[in-house]
């Protein structure tokens, strides 16, 4: 008799661990994108490995703030500008990284979406949309770069220009648009 409870609570633990899920550190709950929707949250894919498709790891919508450390002011304005136009979509920013190209000199934002998320499609169609407000040197995402300092023209994500294999999901740039910014 006195195992019986224990043993309901087990369970009820084990029930509660598969329903839980965390995006970025933010923690959440594996729900149908319907029901997040209707609670006024965020769904976020494949952060609930074995629920199906339109089961998602839904947390309270994001609303990153971009790193002023050693990132250009411009810069910063710029991404407060598109994730104002992008809510929802995505859970961090980075900015300045210790390293060479655009991010070593605070000129290259990281939208970081969850592995192959839509809206990470979405948000790069947009800033190229808006590439000349933005002044936008070039964009990344899905292996696929848009360089229009190389004549290119505003174009579907789809006939954007392949890029080589680097390995992970995040050097391919599966989990974020990379969005590298011209120089005040
Ligand atoms: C930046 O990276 C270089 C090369 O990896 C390293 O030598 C240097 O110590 C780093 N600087 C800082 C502040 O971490």
């Amino acid at each position: 008799m006195r195992f019986f409870p224990l043993a309901l609570s087990l369970s009820a633990g084990l029930v509660a661990a598969q329903n839980s899920c965390s995006v970025y550190d933010v923690a959440g709950t594996c729900i149908s994108t319907e029901e997040c929707a209707a609670a006024g949250k965020t769904s976020t894919p494949n952060f609930c490995p074995n629920d199906p498709a339109d089961v998602q790891c839904c947390t309270t919508t994001p609303n990153p703030e971009i790193p002023t450390s050693n990132c250009q002011p411009h810069v910063v304005e710029h991404g407060k500008t598109i994730l104002e136009a992008n809510k929802g979509a995505v859970h961090v920013v980075w900015c300045y990284a210790n390293k060479s190209g655009e991010h070593g000199k605070g000129l290259a934002l990281d939208f970081m979406v969850g592995s192959y998320n839509p809206k990470g499609q979405v948000l790069a169609e947009w800033v190229m949309e808006n590439h000349e407000s933005l002044d936008v040197m070039y964009i990344i995402w899905g292996q696929k770069i848009w360089n229009p300092s190389n004549g290119e023209a505003p174009t579907p994500w789809e006939n954007w220009r392949d890029m080589e294999d680097r390995g992970s999901v995040t050097d391919n740039h599966w989990d974020h648009p990379h969005v590298s910014f011209n120089a005040a």
